[in-house]
């Protein structure tokens, strides 16, 4: 691992060793279009512009994920903290660091070293972040990694110290579909040595009335950022398509328990993306799927992180059961530990 200075003396940017760069070639965009029916990877969504109108998301009144996730933080930040004692915080998709610092909090209270590896695609939030949190903690260096969660996981399997708490909060695990989620956690049980920590937000099942408000607001903020990710693709990748002739759709799918959102094509139309010399067809209807959002039942999903030598410790919920944070440790294993 490579690290820049910059900007502030307890900042480090970590660059990406040039072997390790992986070029955003946009197959992944082709590949998601070319199937039926169409999908794009969810991650385009987090442009500058898309990470201000996801900030916006967690403050809709519908959108009940952050807020519950905010209130079971609050009440148990310092228990986590004494359950780990003190270790390095790494986290993937830190965007505003909002939620994360009340464990910033309550781990400044246990020692008066801290120390956070915000990761996250969008390199403008990122820095923005960074520097409020150095002038709100001064005991706290921070290394921030813009890039994809593989990119980071990869990059960050050494910080140098032993002791660190994965945490990856928001129910973003949902947006991978189960052969994803598998190949995740298991990058994630190679990253992390027996004994060290995973802090994981995720999503329950409950009613579809209040799930699926939850992704078709009153004031149109998500079909706002349903629709940014066509914005983003028009940015990066010289793009014509029109967003007046794609509308928002999100509703849940009790069959895989998760949300869908779509885009849908008003009219039969065609889009050129010049930058990846490729073209795409619409019917009138068809529809992209842009993201799942997956809800999870608290017994198959610690099936599912046993499985990958994730135990978890502790599960902490809300009164209503609408969110779980889960503290998980890695364990040994007969190849770790023979
Ligand atoms: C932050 C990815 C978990 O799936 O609920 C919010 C993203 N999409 N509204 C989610 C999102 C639509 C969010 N995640």
């Amino acid at each position: 691992m490579k690290t820049v200075q910059k900007e502030h003396p307890r900042l480090r940017w970590v660059t990406l060793n040039s072997s390790e760069v992986i070029v955003n070639t946009g197959v992944d965009i082709i590949e998601g279009l070319n199937q039926t029916p169409k999908t794009l990877p969810c991650r385009y969504f987090y442009d500058d512009r898309g990470s201000e109108l996801f900030e916006q998301v967690c403050d809709l009144p519908e959108y009940y994920p952050t807020r519950t996730e905010q209130t079971i933080l609050e009440a148990y930040a310092q228990d986590i903290a004494q359950l780990t004692a003190w270790c390095e915080l790494v986290e993937l998709g830190s965007g505003s660091s909002r939620k994360t610092r009340l464990l910033l909090d309550a781990y400044s209270q246990l020692d008066d070293h801290l120390h956070y590896y915000p990761i996250d695609v969008s390199e403008a939030i990122l820095k923005t972040t960074a520097i409020s949190l150095l002038r709100q903690y001064p005991m706290l260096r921070l290394w921030g990694l813009a890039g994809t969660y593989e990119q980071a996981l990869t990059q960050l399997s050494h910080t140098g110290l032993e002791r660190r708490m994965l945490i990856f909060l928001g129910s973003t695990l949902g947006n991978l579909d189960e052969g994803e989620c598998d190949r995740f956690l298991d990058l994630i049980q190679q990253t992390l040595q027996p004994g060290e920590f995973l802090l994981l937000g995720i999503d329950l099942q409950k009613s579809i009335d209040l799930l699926e408000a939850a992704y078709n607001d009153a004031q149109g903020v998500t079909a706002a950022f349903n629709l940014n990710i066509l914005n983003h693709l028009n940015h990066q990748f010289e793009g014509n398509f029109d967003l007046n002739q794609f509308t928002h759709l999100a509703f849940y799918n009790s069959v895989d328990h998760q949300i869908e959102m779509h885009l849908r094509s008003l009219k039969a139309q065609t889009a050129i993306l010049q930058g990846l010399e490729y073209q795409v067809e619409f019917q009138a209807g068809e529809t992209i799927r842009t993201e799942i959002s997956r809800k999870f039942h608290l017994s198959s999903l610690t099936a599912t992180l046993e499985q990958h030598a994730l135990s978890p410790l502790h599960i902490w919920t809300d009164p209503q059961a609408w969110f779980a944070l889960l503290l998980c440790q890695r364990q040994c294993t007969a190849h770790d530990c023979p």
